[in-house]
């Protein structure tokens, strides 16, 4: 055969690296740890295997479990001690997430983003503060509904999507400009505890403007926002709701969160969060949204970041445990797929997993 083009040329071995167009350092990684007011030992996610709620005692040991696989940055979520309509232990001194922000970055060298939300901390398990009836819980036939917001935990609780239909009242939703200032509160009690980077996920309108004017004048001006910025109402957040016990009580996230219909939006959710000073732009979830992940990277200069969220992990941990799919080399190639679309860095449950291995291939 006369061919002039043989692309299997360069797919040898000796050469694939050379041409090879992406790459996966651990240094790329962001490894979310789940602390928990609420219990004194470690607790496996049975919906995340491998992952756990730690107490704040082991806060510190968790972290420096996922330094040990050369990755130097974490997520924090919190689970508090308790709950209430405003979601006011979010920005509690004491609060989970700012004891444990204290502890990490006293005793580790851990880069610590903390995640900027409500939905863990309000009784009814939305992102801020409601306007509406049901603040009072009482009038609207949804106050039975409010327990299934809270899991223990174990994966056998809340089923995603499944039995909560948006409340009759239409005017029971979450007030945007109340939350904003609950989001500004929360974000400078996370930096005056040390976080090294605040991460707001409550897709509020106007979030990111309300927590830099915060964060500046309370001399936080250094600390940079990971904006998730193009947010979706996705199910693949289902396991993480059992982690962080935060499942919305009643209705779903869809008059905040992104409609996974659109694209366009996502270019003019971000452009806002760009203007009022995002610093990482994120898409999430990952793959199912890999269009979008390329393109925020096409139109803005700044990093991107990616969500690999609790369903992907979840169900390719599922596959492999039927013995269906080769787990290491799904999440690998997951991993690299989401780089390939762009993404700068990436959130992850399989940070530790694959790091550990390219810390020890090299
Ligand atoms: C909100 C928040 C969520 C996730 C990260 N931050 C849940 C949600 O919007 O329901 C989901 C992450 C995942 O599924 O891994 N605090």
């Amino acid at each position: 055969m006369d061919l002039t083009h043989r692309p299997r040329r360069l797919r040898q071995d000796g050469v694939r690296g050379l041409v090879s167009e992406t790459s996966l350092e651990p240094t790329d990684l962001i490894a979310p740890v789940f602390v928990d007011a609420t219990t004194d030992e470690r607790r496996p996610i049975e919906s995340m295997p491998g992952h756990e709620r730690v107490p704040l005692e082991a806060a510190v040991d968790r972290v420096e479990e996922v330094l040990e696989t050369g990755v130097e940055a974490v997520m924090l979520f919190g689970v508090p001690e308790s709950k209430d309509s405003e979601g006011t232990r979010a920005w509690a001194d004491d609060g989970v997430v700012q004891e444990a922000t204290r502890r990490i970055t006293a005793e580790t060298d851990a880069y610590v983003v903390t995640d900027v939300c409500l939905c863990e901390y309000t009784d009814h398990g939305h992102c801020g503060t409601l306007e509406g009836r049901l603040r009072d819980g009482s009038d609207d036939g949804t106050e039975g509904s409010l327990q299934d917001g809270s899991s223990d935990g174990t994966g056998d609780g809340h089923v995603p999507g499944e039995g909560h239909s948006l409340p009759e009242d239409p005017s029971i939703t979450v007030d945007n400009d109340a939350t904003l200032e609950s989001l500004r509160k929360i974000a400078v009690s996370h930096a005056d505890a040390g976080a090294d980077m605040v991460a707001p996920s409550g897709m509020m309108d106007g979030m990111v403007g309300a927590i830099r004017e915060a964060l500046d004048a309370a001399d936080h001006e250094h600390v940079p926002i990971m904006s998730y910025a193009a947010k979706y109402e996705s199910a693949f957040y289902g396991p993480f709701r059992d982690a962080a016990d935060g499942a919305p009580a009643f209705g779903d996230r869809r008059h905040y969160q992104m409609d996974p219909a659109n694209a366009r939006e996502a270019v003019r959710e971000v452009a806002l969060d760009v203007e009022q000073g995002a610093d990482v732009l994120m898409v999430k979830p990952a793959l199912p949204y890999l269009d979008i992940v390329a393109d925020v990277r096409r139109e803005f200069d700044h990093p991107v970041a990616a969500y690999n969220v609790s369903g992907e992990y979840a169900m390719l941990h599922a596959a492999a445990e039927k013995g269906w799919l080769d787990l290491e080399a799904v999440a690998l190639e997951s991993l690299l797929s989401i780089k390939r679309a762009g993404a700068d860095l990436i959130l992850t449950y399989f940070t530790e997993d694959v790091a550990s291995r390219l810390t020890e291939d090299d």
